[in-house]
């Protein structure tokens, strides 16, 4: 069943989500952001690009409710990077969400690919996002974040395995997750990677990019 990506179309990337399902799919992937621990190696990774003392602006790419943005803001205050923060994604209510919870961040609603071409940011990261798109996207996508990232860029998406399948599974019902989150999960799983995908995806778009593991079922595909 996961020897493929799946194809199976995410209920978040739905025109007609609505603002309160949208919005309770968001508290609860912070949610299992926390549990996952998500943000560590993002900075982890963001360590090594910027020195304290250092000023450093981050675009992150279908931020979501922006909980991966807030974690890096915090780093940023005990680090001493003085940072400049921007929060990307399509959905209306990503944004509305993240002001909400007060993430000081700048929010732009719009598809990635509709983004000035001008725009460039020291850092660009996203979460979670890679397995929104399909395989060409994907290659069109890394070339993207390659010309936009002065400094460097990160992905972080998931490990498509049947061991975080399941757990996956499990966690979303026993936690009593929105109902587009007990949905979305597994097929976010079914939609990952594995290591060979990304190196294919990496060497057709021609990037320069590392690839490593991240506990407990993500991979990380970096430059810097
Ligand atoms: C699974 S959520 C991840 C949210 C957040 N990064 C996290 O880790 O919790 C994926 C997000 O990507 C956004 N998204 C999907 N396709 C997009 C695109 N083409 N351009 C901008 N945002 C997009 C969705 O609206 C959604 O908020």
């Amino acid at each position: 069943m996961l020897s493929h990506r799946s194809t199976q179309a995410e209920w978040m990337d739905a025109a007609d989500a609505t603002q309160p399902a949208f919005e309770a799919a968001l508290r609860d992937l912070a949610r299992i952001n926390r549990l996952s621990l998500a943000h560590a190696p993002v900075l982890r990774w963001l360590e090594g690009l910027a020195p304290p003392g250092g000023r450093l602006s981050v675009l992150d790419v279908g931020a979501g409710g922006g909980d991966l943005l807030a974690a890096i803001a915090d780093w940023g205050i005990r680090r001493g990077v003085a940072l400049d923060l921007t929060g990307l994604d399509r959905s209306p209510w990503s944004a509305t969400h993240a002001q909400a919870m007060g993430v000081p961040a700048r929010w732009i609603t719009a598809d990635l690919f509709d983004l000035d071409p001008a725009l460039r940011f020291d850092a660009v990261v996203c979460s979670l996002f890679t397995h929104h798109l399909d395989d060409a996207t994907l290659v069109r996508f890394l070339r993207w974040i390659d010309a936009r990232a002065t400094r460097g860029w990160l992905v972080s998406d998931l490990h498509r395995h049947w061991l975080p399948w399941s757990v996956v599974w499990c966690g979303v019902r026993a936690l009593r997750m929105a109902p587009m989150v007990v949905h979305d999960s597994t097929v976010s799983v079914a939609r990952g990677f594995v290591r060979a995908e990304w190196e294919r995806a990496v060497a057709s778009a021609g990037v320069d990019a590392r690839i490593r593991w991240a506990f407990p079922f993500r991979w990380l595909v970096h430059r810097g």
